[in-house]
């Protein structure tokens, strides 16, 4: 797989030439960064806070009025699309191209879709959702001994971002990583429930291997060769990581969000959301559409790094999680995303003189510092890195 064409173009503002599938020489220092080994406060699981009963939710949840959800969001009834990945793979030629072009359009105007008949197991799905709302059911002390810190973030969190004084948001979280090998350390994944981290090594493989179908389907679709965007992301190599989300019941959920809007850094998002509590809202034509979670359905999203290597045709979009008084909420985002230390430019075929590159080439560990640094904010990540020549040029 290291034998392809470049799929990376050097914009006019990268000083780089890229070369697929070879490291850069920087290699990832957090020394090197802003930032520091500690949070810089000190951290509230909001799962406490909610079991301790208070009525009202301290300040600095308190979101400012326009970031609120608002009350009467139901009043927009569409749904993402839901598309039966079987069909994409269908004896009939017929109903395979018009699930690709279902999925094509999925892509370039939700950025977002359903998917059934996956290829997962679905008691697998149930089991790893079960096993994880077992770990945030333990006690506090067992939890803690996972506390994460804002370098790695791996293990139990509950903020995003490192910016004194920050709002935060109504959740705790676990982040792992699960590929490459060399990040991977199961002795950082819970050692409770006894089954939980055989269970995350065999769903992380599962949904691994969706991730590789999907993977393939948008560079069909994007006129790429059909390995172009699994090549860019360093083939074998990429990277998986999973977050697991929790949202504790809220007091008053119409001042505060789960997780406040952003955009995903990786490469695109597999996430298995609560069967029975919806939460999620997707950014379209400015209102916010509420996902309703499909029995045993995946959610995917394209992320920032699949903006960047299509040049745009397709678009991370913005999404986030609302919180309500009557039931907690545990969804799994599994982020599928290039290998660290390669450098990530929009793809050479994609670049033509009337669609210039639209982004400078960069690599992901440089890439998603700002989401670690600054927490959850909209888009502005990506649209910050647009190549500057290009908008003084238009
Ligand atoms: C995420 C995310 C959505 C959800 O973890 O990045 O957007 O429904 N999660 O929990
Ligand atoms: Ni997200």
């Amino acid at each position: 797989s290291t034998t392809t064409i470049s799929l990376q173009t050097s914009s006019a503002t990268s000083k780089t030439i890229n070369t697929p599938n070879q490291p850069t020489n920087q290699p990832f220092n957090p020394k090197e960064t802003a930032m520091n080994c500690i949070w810089p406060e000190p951290v509230v699981r909001v799962q406490s806070l909610s079991e301790s009963g208070i009525r009202k939710i301290p300040d600095r949840y308190v979101k400012p009025p326009s970031h609120r959800p608002s009350l009467n969001h139901n009043a927009v009834v569409s749904n993402i699309p839901v598309i039966d990945l079987a069909e994409a793979f269908s004896h009939d030629a017929a109903v395979r191209s018009e699930t690709m072009r279902r999925l094509s359009s999925a892509c370039k105007d939700w950025g977002f879709f359903q998917v059934v008949n996956h290829g997962v197991d679905v008691e697998l799905m149930r089991n790893i959702r079960e096993i994880w709302r077992e770990f945030f059911d333990l006690p506090l002390d067992s939890k803690q001994q996972y506390a994460n810190d804002p370098v790695s973030y791996e293990g139990y969190g509950s903020r995003l971002g490192v910016e004194k004084g920050a709002t935060l948001d109504w959740s705790d979280y676990f982040f792992l990583h699960y590929l490459p090998a060399k990040l991977r350390n199961p002795g950082k994944w819970p050692q409770f429930p006894e089954t939980c981290r055989d269970l995350v090594g065999e769903y992380g493989k599962e949904v691994s291997k969706l991730g590789g179908k999907l993977m393939k389907i948008f560079s069909s679709n994007l006129g790429l060769q059909e390995d172009g965007l699994q090549d860019a992301f360093g083939g074998e190599e990429f990277g998986g990581c999973l977050r697991v989300n929790f949202y504790p019941k809220c007091p008053q959920p119409d001042l505060t969000l789960g997780l406040s809007s952003h955009s995903d850094p990786g490469g695109m998002t597999i996430l298995l959301p609560d069967e029975n509590v919806a939460g999620l809202q997707v950014r379209k034509a400015g209102n916010w559409v509420t996902v309703k979670p499909v029995p045993s359905a995946f959610i995917i999203n394209i992320g920032d790094q699949i903006q960047v290597l299509s040049n745009a045709i397709y678009k991370s979009v913005e999404h986030r999680v609302i919180v309500n008084s009557a039931k907690d909420r545990v969804s799994l985002a599994f982020f599928y995303n290039p290998r660290g230390d390669l450098l990530i430019g929009p793809s050479k075929e994609l670049v033509k003189p009337d669609q210039p590159a639209l982004y400078p080439s960069m690599t992901f560990n440089e890439y998603r510092l700002f989401i670690r640094t600054k927490g959850p904010c909209g888009k502005a990540q990506v649209e910050s890195i647009k190549s500057s020549s290009i908008s003084s040029r238009n």
